[in-house]
């Protein structure tokens, strides 16, 4: 079944801008599958966060759908779409003298009518959802006082106390040490929901993701398996670098070693 869908999606920053200086999202055609992990990989500027946005209803597309199933996310509300899709967004959200407890418990908001309280069963999933980042013990903190790192964590943890069937992820691994990135990874590889994540460490993304979409200049220029697509030219093309691309000696996957000479 597939997931979630974007059709014949256009976007830009002013509404219906004609300008073809200006940056926009044209054409966009991706989909994920239900428990499908799908990395969005480009460079800077090529419209990642864009894409992201129109996805988990904040921009709202000038042309195209984007459907969760077969319903058109524009067409239900912001409740319904947090009961359904979670969010981990590249800037952190402003949680000034909220605890890690309360940062996590934010997760439940979507699934409670406005004035009722956390429920024993509340309190469980914000615990739970701490334990598998990692962060127990760290309830009580606050939020602000944390390491970029344990604010990542404590935001994922956030997102899976939610209980989505969709997780949209921008640069999760961008606060993290190698040992978080890929833990981090590995969680959201075995819940086993739908997963659209961008990543700019592309061994990473050939490491994790089932399949990749290659975005530059707000257009999908490439999709398919890590190993489809992550090819010398390509990386040349889009990114303007120069590697080698060959196969992880143990675990089969694409893997690339920039050039960099001096
Ligand atoms: N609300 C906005 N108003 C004006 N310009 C915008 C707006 N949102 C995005 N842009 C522009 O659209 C382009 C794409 O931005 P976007 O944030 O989607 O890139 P990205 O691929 O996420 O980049 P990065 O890797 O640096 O995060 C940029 O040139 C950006 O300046
Ligand atoms: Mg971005």
């Amino acid at each position: 079944m597939t997931e979630l869908t974007l059709t014949h999606l256009a976007w830009s920053p002013l509404g219906h801008g004609h300008c073809h200086h200006q940056f926009q999202l044209r054409e966009v055609e991706l989909s994920v599958a239900a428990g499908e992990f799908v990395g969005l990989i480009g460079p800077n500027g090529s419209g990642k966060t864009s894409l992201l946005r129109c996805a988990y209803r904040f921009n709202r597309p000038a042309t195209g759908e984007v459907l969760l199933g077969d319903v058109d996310i524009w067409r239900q509300s912001p409740r319904w779409c947090a009961q359904r899709i979670a969010v981990v967004l590249q800037e952190f959200p402003d949680a000034f003298g909220l605890s890690v407890e309360e940062v996590v418990a934010m997760g439940r908001t979507p699934h409670k009518s406005l004035f009722e309280g956390d429920t024993l069963e509340d309190r469980q999933i914000a615990r739970d959802a701490l334990l598998s980042v990692g962060m127990h013990g760290f309830e009580d903190h606050g939020f602000p006082t944390l390491s970029g790192g344990e604010k990542q964590r404590v935001i994922l943890a956030r997102a899976l106390a939610q209980q989505p069937t969709m997780l949209m992820l921008d640069e999760p691994t961008n606060h993290l040490d190698p040992r978080y990135q890929i833990e981090l990874l590995q969680l959201i590889k075995r819940l086993n929901i739908g997963v659209l994540a961008s990543l700019h460490d592309l061994n990473l993304a050939a490491a994790f993701c089932d399949r990749l979409y290659v975005i530059d200049h707000g257009r999908i220029v490439a999709s398919g398996t890590p190993a489809e697509v992550l090819t010398e030219e390509l990386l040349r093309d889009v990114f303007g670098v120069e590697a080698l691309v060959d196969t992880h000696p143990l675990c089969g996957y694409p893997r690339i070693t920039w050039i960099t000479l001096p």
